[in-house]
């Protein structure tokens, strides 16, 4: 079982576009894949097909040790979810110790997946924490709209001293070029910069700007239900394939 979070602090970048298009094409490839949504805004959630307003218990009650995964999991598109719920946010407040490992605790025994993708908040704070401490990897989407390697060194950092503290085996194990388009030279540029910057990070798959991964999460659909044969749906097949095959 690989444990992977899709991370990075800045918002906006593709981290639920990318986790459960990822997940949904490793279902299509017949892996077993859990995805657990640990942003309050509970997008993934969403897009997956479930209401988060609906969802009776959710990470929320996982972390705070009142419910088990087990009970709260549910099944959607062939993928299983362990969702989130808007009152998620409520845990930066909850007095609690050793708050970064309660994610790690409640699941303790998980067991059975290929691939548990977890997508992250567009923030460094107890949630992502949360997420690092139980991953074998993270992988970090970058919007190739302009050069971003201000913040991308400061998740570096954080990394850094997840490493130290909390998870000595993570690390960012690879960068996905998002919202990509080859006629754009800043494109070109950022995805050259990226290459020189961090050999061997990047990803091969390009991620083409494509408005049917835009459209497909407010219709409740992954890519390959809304737009199969998209660019987007292409796109997110052979990254699932080079990350399968990179993490093996
Ligand atoms: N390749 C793409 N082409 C066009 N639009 C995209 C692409 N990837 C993502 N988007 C759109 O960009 C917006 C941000 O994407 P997404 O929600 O996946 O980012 P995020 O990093 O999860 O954001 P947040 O930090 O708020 O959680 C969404 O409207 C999404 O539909
Ligand atoms: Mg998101």
């Amino acid at each position: 079982m690989k444990i992977i979070s899709i991370s990075n602090n800045k918002g906006g970048v593709g981290k639920t576009t990318t986790t459960v298009n990822v997940a949904a094409a490793m279902n299509i490839l017949k892996k077993k894949v859990l995805v657990i949504d640990m942003d309050h805004q509970a997008q993934s959630t969403y897009h997956l097909g479930v209401n988060p307003n609906k969802v009776k218990d959710s990470v929320f009650e996982v972390l705070k040790g009142e419910k088990s995964y087990k009970d709260i999991i549910i099944r959607t598109k062939g993928i299983e979810l362990l969702p989130s719920s808007p009152d998620l946010k409520g845990i930066e407040f909850i007095p609690l110790p050793a708050k970064e490992f309660l994610l790690k605790e409640a699941l303790e025994d998980l067991d059975g997946y290929d691939y548990v993708l977890i997508d992250c908040p567009p923030s460094l704070g107890v949630l992502t924490l949360n997420a690092l401490a139980i991953s074998d990897y993270i992988i970090v989407p970058l919007q190739v709209q302009f050069l971003p390697f201000h913040g991308m060194y400061n998740l570096f950092e954080a990394v850094q001293m997840v490493k130290k503290r909390i998870n000595r085996n993570i690390e960012i194990s690879g960068i996905i070029a998002t919202m990509y388009s080859s006629n754009k030279s800043i494109n070109r540029e950022v995805v050259e910069e990226t290459e020189k910057r961090l050999p061997g990070k990047l990803f091969n798959t390009l991620i083409r700007e494509n408005v049917s991964l835009q459209e497909a999460p407010s219709w409740g659909k992954t890519i390959f239900e809304y737009k199969p044969d998209s660019n987007g749906a292409e796109d997110y097949m052979a990254l699932t394939e080079e990350i399968i095959s990179r993490f093996s």
